[in-house]
């Protein structure tokens, strides 16, 4: 099984939980999109589902595949998020951002009252941190900002790069105006302590780790999708 066919694993096991009538927040990313493609198929066939896109990327996939859309404010609280991750560890803490959208997706699961990532089983780590960790921030600032994350990052013992996010020739923007930095920590053994120290960053606008968001995972490996709880 390549890594395509792992990710439709996923998004077909994830299918299984959507029901008529749903609310849905509609994750970013690669294997997001394999769940949007068949969702598609099920509203084809009369499935009767409202969606939250959470990027204007997924936006656009919808639309063009005919899943109906609604925004966040039309829909405030959503009944279940599917989304993908760049990591995640046994306690489904994740890392996400690599698409450039954390702070939608997080926005839009903490909307909701379920949560099921969906990955390949190479997104499973002992230890998170080898994705480097994006934290989305304010462009003013944007030098002073660099600084406070190294320092906070020094305080709690973790070092590495930090590097602003590019799209060719241009600085990543993303999707609410912001750039993202680029984290190489390595090893994240503490990613509570990470996340409120970035919170107390004031040009910190979100970073990518998201803690008890998620309600379970269906991980996708070559003998098939199995579902995966926080331990
Ligand atoms: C986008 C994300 C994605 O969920 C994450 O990057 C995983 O993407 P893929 O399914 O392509 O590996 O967080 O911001």
């Amino acid at each position: 099984m390549d890594a395509r066919e792992m990710k439709v694993k996923a998004a077909e096991a994830a299918l299984q939980h959507v029901e008529d009538g749903m609310r849905l927040g509609i994750g970013t990313g690669s294997t997001a999109e394999e769940f949007v493609r068949l969702l598609a198929e099920k509203v084809a066939e009369g499935l009767k589902v409202e969606g939250v896109p959470t990027s204007e990327r997924t936006a656009r996939l919808c639309l063009e595949l005919g899943v109906p859309l609604k925004s966040l404010d039309e829909l405030p609280e959503l009944d279940l998020t599917i989304d993908g991750a760049d990591e995640m560890d046994a306690a489904l803490t994740l890392i996400k951002g690599g698409g450039g959208a954390l702070l939608r997706e997080k926005i839009v699961a903490a909307a909701s009252a379920r949560m099921i990532v969906i990955a390949d089983e190479t997104k499973l780590v002992e230890t998170l941190g080898r994705f480097p960790l994006p934290i989305e921030v304010n462009p003013f600032g944007l030098a002073a900002t660099r600084i406070a994350i190294e320092k906070c990052a020094e305080r709690l013992g973790l070092a590495g790069e930090i590097r602003l996010r590019r799209a060719g020739e241009s600085v990543f923007t993303t999707d609410g105006g912001h750039f993202i930095l680029d984290a190489s920590f390595g090893r994240i053994p503490d990613a509570e302590a990470l996340s409120t120290q970035l919170n107390s960053i004031p040009g910190v606008v979100e970073h990518g780790l998201f803690i008890n968001l998620a309600s379970f995972a269906i991980i996708a490996g070559p003998s098939g999708a199995r579902t995966l709880k926080a331990n």
